[in-house]
């Protein structure tokens, strides 16, 4: 963890000069993704310009009507349908009057998911060109990870390549109520401790926005397992900083180097006394390998999987059904909080 201003937080990593200094930026992402699984990335490329924009047509679409955006597609996790309007996830039933609102894109044949163009006017055209443009961070990122595992550079090109018929990586924007007026339970979360499914996931906070945590084990690093249970000895903050991307780990990555990259649990909780009470954004994207892809390593620490089956085990893991075949991962789900793939052999779940 670095001190900046008196936060600790996850290291920066700075992505300037990447081909000559590729070696360095390997290093040092390398040493970030084993040990806490999180980073940030600055001078990575995206104009801030166009950040601020895509910011911007999120907060007028959050404000669209309710019916309007019922109307759109709503994603579905039951149908692996990951397009569209998801409404709002309370965060405590009964006890918290807030929620937690997405809207997604993949890439794909996705004009259905965009609300009329005078309803939001730029609203397409900038999610369209912001997306377009994480490819060329997440590719030296991933080159960066490849090299530094001992893989050919481009290994993981192909396999996190959109432009593939069976790539879905996703992109969700997020917009959290402001919380001003009310009442929560201590420690409730707006989203729960979680690892994310991807190669990397890139996000983009907005200033004054707090909650984003990672898990710690005894050492500061990253949260290890014992006996196949979920330890988590501390949370650390991941702060807004201006002009970063946060990037961490996802289990994927995490199976494809033997467990060597951490995929660590995160969460976002709600606002502590004297945090920001107003309205949060932030934008998420998940780099997902191919569903055809078999995720392993060379060590075969894992048990090989598709990136598809592997989805059906954590969309359980997480109250979702994705298909009907999934009652010998029934033990591997009751401890699907082991830091790792909660994949299964012979119906145990593999540790980290
Ligand atoms: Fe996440």
């Amino acid at each position: 963890m670095a001190i900046d201003a008196g936060i600790e937080h996850p290291p920066i990593v700075d992505l300037s000069n990447y081909e000559e200094r590729k070696e360095e930026i390997t290093a040092q992402l390398m040493h970030a993704a084993t040990t806490s699984g999180f980073f940030y990335v600055k001078n990575h490329g995206v104009p801030q310009d166009l950040i601020d924009r895509e910011f911007e047509v999120n907060s007028r679409y959050f404000k669209l009507p309710e019916e309007v955006t019922a109307s759109l597609p709503q994603v579905n996790w039951a149908k692996h349908e990951l397009l569209g309007h998801e409404p709002c996830n309370k965060v405590s039933e009964g006890v918290v009057r807030e929620g937690h609102f997405k809207w997604w894109d993949t890439h794909k044949v996705a004009d259905s998911a965009y609300p009329e163009e005078k309803l939001v006017p730029g609203f397409k055209q900038t999610t369209k060109d912001f997306m377009g443009a994480m490819p060329n961070v997440y590719d030296r990122i991933l080159s960066c990870f490849a090299l530094g595992l001992g893989y050919p550079e481009g290994f993981f090109k192909e396999a996190s390549d959109v432009r593939d018929s069976d790539n879905y990586s996703v992109f969700v924007v997020n917009y959290y109520p402001k919380t001003e007026g009310i009442t929560w339970k201590p420690d409730t979360n707006r989203i729960t401790p979680h690892t994310d499914e991807t190669l990397v996931t890139l996000l983009f906070t907005s200033p004054g926005s707090a909650g984003l945590e990672l898990a710690a084990g005894k050492d500061g690093k990253a949260v290890d397992s014992q006996q196949g249970h979920y330890q988590v000895e501390s949370w650390h903050p991941c702060p807004h900083i201006p002009g970063c991307i946060v990037v961490n780990v996802g289990d994927s990555l995490q199976a494809w180097s033997d467990g060597v990259l951490k995929s660590n649990y995160h969460r976002v909780r709600m606002p502590k006394p004297g945090e920001p009470t107003g309205e949060r954004y932030s934008m998420g994207y998940f780099v997902w390998p191919r569903y055809k892809d078999i995720i392993q390593g060379p060590q075969k620490k894992y048990p090989g999987i598709t990136f598809a089956r592997f989805m059906d085990v954590k969309s359980k893991g997480f109250g979702y059904t994705l298909s009907p075949e999934l009652e010998v991962f029934e033990d591997a789900q009751n401890r699907n909080v082991v830091l790792g793939m909660p994949i299964v052999s012979d119906g145990i779940a593999a540790a980290s």
